[in-house]
């Protein structure tokens, strides 16, 4: 997979994902990522990227051409790549969504500053992405969150059973784990996992995650 950034702030890149499972995942070649400087289409001898909003209001906001001719040159529209702009108003995303993205061999994401982006940018956006009902000062961070979570679906980047057990992956949080010691504080791991009973650890398990999920994310079992 190729995942290009388009940020006014190309140092953020990899960051944390230059670590553990996502460091993994770039190292060996399953994606590359590239983050480019939005500066480099800015206008003029400043470079200029931002502008007041018509009308009055707080704020800049990132302008139209330098956004428009980043993806024109990193991800032209007959080249197939992925556009992704990440907005607080923009679908939330969530497992299902990495899963569809880890489908996609090209993504491209913007990442907007200031309050926000000229709307007009859109009409060349495929996928507006949320990460959820609170407003950060970017867009880069947004995008670590998607980056990493596609990055550990891909082939061969974690063992292929762990993706399919963890939280969300069966619309059920993932079931209470325990390594050892096998009492600790008075604390003891529940006898099933310790049995040896293949059936029964995955009753228990499948339990476990039922009654977890019921108690503390009931949206999740009302959903399709
Ligand atoms: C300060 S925010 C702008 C918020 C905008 N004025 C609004 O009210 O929706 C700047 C940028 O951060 C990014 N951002 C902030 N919160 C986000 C979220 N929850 N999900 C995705 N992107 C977000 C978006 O790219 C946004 O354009």
């Amino acid at each position: 997979m190729r995942i290009d950034v388009l940020t006014l702030f190309p140092g953020l890149f990899p960051g944390p994902l230059a670590e553990s499972i996502p460091g993994r995942a770039l190292a060996s070649g399953a994606a590359s990522l590239q983050a480019h400087d939005l500066r480099d289409w800015g206008l003029g001898r400043h470079r200029s990227v931002d502008d007041y909003p018509y009308g009055g209001g707080a704020g800049m906001l990132l302008r139209p051409e330098p956004v428009m001719e980043a993806l024109d040159a990193v991800a032209p529209r007959d080249a197939g790549g992925l556009r992704i702009l990440l907005d607080p108003g923009g679908t939330r995303f969530d497992q299902s969504v990495a899963r569809r993205l880890a489908d996609e061999p090209h993504l491209v994401l913007v990442c907007p500053r200031y309050e926000g982006i000229d709307d007009r940018v859109r009409s060349v956006i495929d996928l507006e992405l949320s990460i959820g009902d609170y407003v950060l000062s970017g867009g880069e961070i947004p995008a670590l969150v998607v980056i990493d979570a596609v990055l550990r679906l891909l082939p061969g980047v974690i063992d292929e059973a762990s993706p399919e057990d963890e939280s969300f992956a069966t619309g059920l949080l993932e079931y209470p784990q325990y390594t050892r010691p096998a009492e600790y504080r008075g604390l003891r791991v529940p006898d099933v996992l310790l049995s040896g009973h293949h059936g029964e650890v995955e009753r228990w398990r499948r339990a476990q995650a039922l009654e977890r999920t019921r108690r503390v994310r009931p949206d999740l079992l009302s959903q399709d």
